[in-house]
Order: structure tokens, then C-alpha cells, then sequence
């Protein structure tokens, strides 16, 4: 896939702003601040249909305007296809000038993989962090996924609102949440088992020249037993009942998620250097591309924003000798970071940008 084109209005700090990419190395520079991340934020739209710096969209639409729109061209196995969002008191969307109904729609459509400073930290970080990489990632391959998890999240609600709530009779519905969590924990557990599974098979192989460190993720599920079987959840949730309640929460099910990876056997959270954290993590992302490769038959575009600065010289010439055959769009503060790498290069400068070559 390659998106070939991006149109923004009102968007963030962009009264008009238009950028035609080339199909392969795309660098976007500029001083901070100046508007860079806001490309990358729109190019994400594409794929998740939202944004991911901000869960309320209208921050999004630049300060005194009624709207913001975002628009790209992109080539999916050689078709060209044209997506529009709208976003104002409500968010519209259309593919190819047919409005779409639903999120979940989009969600799977274009792959497109995010790379931020934020996943560097990936390893350090809690397991919220992991969780939502395994989700993002999952729900690119298969969209019910994400679906379920929309549901997942809205069941969790209303069962912690019981656990809440001071009503003894809304104790009396707990049995449909448990029933209704069991069922959707298991399929959501067992997806992100199998997607571990898939990233063990590739993570070893998706890079030369890094460290050969032997790398292995351990899924830990937030329920004990076996995750596919729904009574094994149910009854999990029924006997921490009485601690929920004290807690006011659910202590057990997918939202309690999390993986380790072992590298060379040792926990590279607790022993592998910052280094060798990153390269894993830079491992890891190629891994999510190659995958999605394998099912979609093409390599999914791959944004970088800012994430070089935090390279050291060594990482960072790896890490993009290492991203082939595909499109890749990088901001950065200085295009020194790259030497002479051929590509496009545009600057951004105070909410406006330009080719330069
Ligand atoms: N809704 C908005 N309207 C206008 N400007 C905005 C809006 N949201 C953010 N900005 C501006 O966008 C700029 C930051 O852009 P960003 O893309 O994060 O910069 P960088 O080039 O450092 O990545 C800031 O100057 C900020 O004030
Ligand atoms: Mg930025």
C-alpha cells in the first residue's frame, strides 16, 4: 500500500496544507512545534479512523475554525481508492464518496504502522502500553477484534458500575456481566495469544546487522487456567466477587493483560540495557510489518515520527537499511540525521510545507 496523496483544512496548526508522497522514503523536517506531528496524527486517521493524541476529536480542528477535513489518495493493490474525513460537532467519513456508518469499517481497510517515541518505551512502560500495542496491531489483521473489544470495555463498565453502586438490587445483575465478560474475555484472550504466537515466528528474523540476541514474548493473561474456556473466566469472576466489590473493580480478565520478553532467556525489562530494549522494540515493529505483509499481501506504510533523535547513529542507519520495499514517511528536527538517504523531503515550517527537492 502507499498513500499517495494528503489534503488537510483547519487541521490542527494547517489552514490548507497539501503533500504528495513518493512511494518510498518520505522525510518531513522542521524546527519543533512547527507541525510535523500533526502530519503524522492525520496519516493515522487513515488507519484507525481517530486520533492518537487526542480521545476528543475536536481539539483536532484548528483554533476558531467550525471544521477540520482530512483527505488522501492511496494505492492499494494498484486500485487507487480516496478517503475524506469531516470532522466537526460529529466526525463523518466517506470511502471513495460512500459515507461510512461505522468505525469498525475503516479499522483493517489501510494498514498503515505508527512508530512514536512512546513505543521506544514500550518494555519500561506499564502493561496499558503493551496491551493497546497488541490491540492496534490486532485489529489491523482482524477487525471483529476490534470490535470486541468496544464491547469488552462497555460490559467492564457497567459490571465495575455495579461494583460501584450502593444498590444491592443492581448486585442482582452481576450473573449477565460475568456471562457477557466470559464470552467476550476469551476471544479477545485467545487473539492476543495467537498473535504473540505469530510474532514469536518472525521477531528473530525480521532484521540483520542488530544484535543476535535470541527473543521470546510470554504472554501473561489477566485470568488463570485455560483463556479459551468461557466457564474457567466465569468462575474466575464469580469467586473474586466478594474482593471486587471491596475493590470496587474487576480484578480479573483481559483488561489485567500483559507479556515479558526474554531475551536470551533473561528478562529484558529487568536486565537488557536501554539499547538493546529499543532494538527490541525496533524488532518488534518490523515484526507487526512483515506479518501484516503476510496477510494482506503488501507491506503497510510505516510512519516515523521523531523517533531517530532518540537512535543512537548506529541503531538508527540499521533500523532504515533494515525497512525495504515500502513506504516509509519520517519526521525528524534535522535532516542531517539521514545523511544523503534519496527520497522526498519536505519542510514544515510554522503550519505550512513545501518540497524542497
Ligand atoms: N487545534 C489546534 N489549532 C491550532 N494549532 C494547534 C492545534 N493543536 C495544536 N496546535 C499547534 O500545533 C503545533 C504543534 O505541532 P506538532 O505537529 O506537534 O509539532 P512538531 O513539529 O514539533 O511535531 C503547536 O504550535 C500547537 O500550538
Ligand atoms: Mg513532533
Amino acid at each position: 500500500m502507499y498513500i499517495k496523496r494528503l489534503s488537510l483544512k483547519n487541521f490542527r496548526n494547517y489552514n490548507e496544507a497539501t503533500l504528495e508522497f513518493g512511494p518510498e522514503k518520505n522525510i518531513i523536517f522542521g524546527l519543533n512545534g512547527q507541525g510535523k506531528t500533526n502530519i503524522i496524527e492525520a496519516l493515522y486517521f487513515l488507519q484507525s479512523g481517530r486520533s492518537y493524541r487526542s480521545t476528543k476529536e475536536k481539539e483536532t480542528i484548528k483554533f476558531g475554525s467550525e471544521y477540520a477535513r482530512i483527505e488522501a489518495e492511496f494505492e492499494k493493490s494498484e486500485i487507487k481508492n480516496n478517503i475524506l474525513f469531516f470532522i466537526s460537532e460529529k466526525k463523518s467519513v466517506k470511502l471513495n464518496g460512500v459515507p461510512v456508518g461505522r468505525l469498525s469499517q475503516i479499522i483493517g481497510n489501510i494498514n498503515i504502522v505508527i512508530f512514536t517515541p512512546d513505543h521506544l518505551n514500550l518494555i519500561k512502560e506499564g502493561p496499558a502500553v503493551r496491551r493497546n500495542f497488541l490491540d492496534s496491531f490486532i485489529s489491523q489483521l482482524k477487525p471483529s477484534y476490534f470490535k470486541n473489544l468496544i464491547d469488552y470495555y462497555k460490559v467492564l463498565k457497567h459490571r465495575n458500575n455495579v461494583l460501584k453502586s450502593k444498590n444491592k438490587d443492581m448486585l442482582s445483575t452481576i450473573s449477565v456481566w460475568n456471562e457477557k465478560l466470559a464470552s467476550l474475555g476469551s476471544q479477545i484472550c485467545e487473539m492476543r495469544k495467537a498473535a504473540i504466537d505469530k510474532i514469536n515466528s518472525k521477531i528473530n528474523n525480521v532484521t540483520s546487522g542488530f544484535e543476535d540476541e535470541n527473543l521470546v514474548l510470554k504472554y501473561l493473561p489477566g485470568i488463570k487456567g485455560n483463556i479459551a474456556d468461557k466457564e474457567n473466566i466465569l468462575k474466575q469472576l464469580e469467586e473474586s466477587l466478594e474482593k471486587d466489590i471491596e475493590y470496587k473493580m474487576t480484578s480479573v480478565g483481559p483488561h489485567r493483560d500483559d507479556f515479558e520478553i526474554f531475551m536470551d532467556e533473561k528478562n529484558i525489562k529487568k536486565f537488557g540495557s536501554q539499547g538493546q530494549q529499543r532494538s527490541c522494540v525496533l524488532k518488534l515493529k518490523l515484526s507487526e510489518c512483515e506479518i501484516i505483509k503476510e496477510k494482506t499481501g503488501e507491506m503497510p506504510p510505516i510512519l516515523l515520527d521523531d523517533i531517530l533523535s532518540e537512535l543512537d547513529e548506529k541503531r538508527r542507519h540499521l533500523f532504515i537499511e533494515n525497512i525495504k520495499n515500502t513506504q516509509v514517511i519520517i519526521t525528524c528536527t534535522d535532516k542531517e540525521f539521514l545523511k544523503d538517504m534519496a527520497g522526498f523531503y519536505f519542510k514544515v515550517e510554522k503550519g505550512t510545507v513545501k518540497r524542497i527537492n
